[in-house]
């Protein structure tokens, strides 16, 4: 699937049953989970800031910085909101995080959760992916059976609940206001900005919308430090990066790499080149 020394997101994909709890913790997954419960708040998400990681879903905004964004003297519930909707043709990265390591992006949300002071989060995911919602439910069950979800998680009294919603495969809600619409049940039609979702988002609260990739990402940067993961990459567009790569090329498929890589790159030395040289 991939062919970059450095994998984050990619990770465990080729490992046999990856998308089971047992496995996942098998290679220390939960872990990163456990460390971010022994820090303060503040600190996750500096940690994150430090990492320089930007969404994934597109526009590219710093992730620390748009979760600093949440107020935090504010009695009003804050949501955590997964995009998973991935509507964008050829593109099916999301996908295969989701197929192969759920537990990866279920750990990132707990953290991003906890960050955040968020209790209640949602992951929206593209109604035409009905095996991998499935799947996803099946992680978030066994997360739940773990207690790694719940009223008391890995029982440090943090309070953290996730639902897995399936949208109807509109496209448009796959831009972020519209995706809460669509969550509140109506049409998915996007919202005037500002106000921006930090402060009026999900039934009208404080909330944090990321995408799965950059979820995906956040064990990694709170495991291994914020300065690890901003060693990958290029100055301003840290980490790694998933490709989806398809067309007229010898291994079509998605590719994690570590972003500044040219075209050429990958598409000679990680998709095979193009058909017929
Ligand atoms: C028309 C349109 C479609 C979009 N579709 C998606 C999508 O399928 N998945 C996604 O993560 N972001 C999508 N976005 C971007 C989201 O609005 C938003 O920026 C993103 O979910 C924020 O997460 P991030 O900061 O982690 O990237 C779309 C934006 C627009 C304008």
């Amino acid at each position: 699937m991939s062919g970059s020394a450095v994998q984050v997101v990619f990770k465990n994909i080729h490992r046999p049953n990856s998308h089971t709890l047992a496995v996942y913790q098998e290679f220390g997954g939960y872990q990163s989970l456990a460390k971010a419960l022994t820090m303060a708040r503040e600190d996750v998400i500096d940690e994150v800031k430090r990492s320089g990681v930007r969404g994934r879903g597109g526009a590219g905004f710093p992730a620390g910085l748009k979760w600093s964004f949440i107020p935090k003297e504010d009695a009003r519930p804050k949501y955590l909101v997964c995009n998973a909707d991935e509507g964008e043709p050829g593109t099916c990265k999301d996908r295969d995080i989701i197929r192969f390591d759920p537990h990866l992006l279920i750990e990132g949300m707990i953290i991003a959760a906890y960050a955040v002071s968020s209790e209640q989060g949602y992951i929206y995911i593209r109604g035409e992916f009905y095996r991998e919602a499935e799947r996803l439910q099946a992680a978030v069950d066994e997360a739940y059976a773990a207690g790694l979800l719940g009223d008391n998680i890995l029982q440090k009294g943090i309070r953290f609940h996730l639902a897995v919603h399936r949208g109807a495969g509109a496209y448009i809600c796959g831009e972020e206001t519209g995706l809460l619409e669509s969550l509140e049940g109506k049409k998915g039609q996007p919202r005037l900005k500002p106000p921006f979702p930090a402060n009026i988002g999900l039934y009208d609260c404080p909330t944090v919308i990321n995408n799965v990739e950059t979820l995906a990402a956040v064990p990694d940067i709170v495991l291994r430090g914020g300065d690890w993961y901003a060693g990958l990459g290029v100055a301003k567009s840290s980490g790694t990066k998933l490709f989806s790569v398809s067309g007229h090329v010898n291994k079509p498929g998605n590719y994690e790499v570590e972003l500044g890589i040219p075209l050429k790159t990958l598409i000679n030395d990680h998709a095979g080149g193009v058909r017929g040289g």
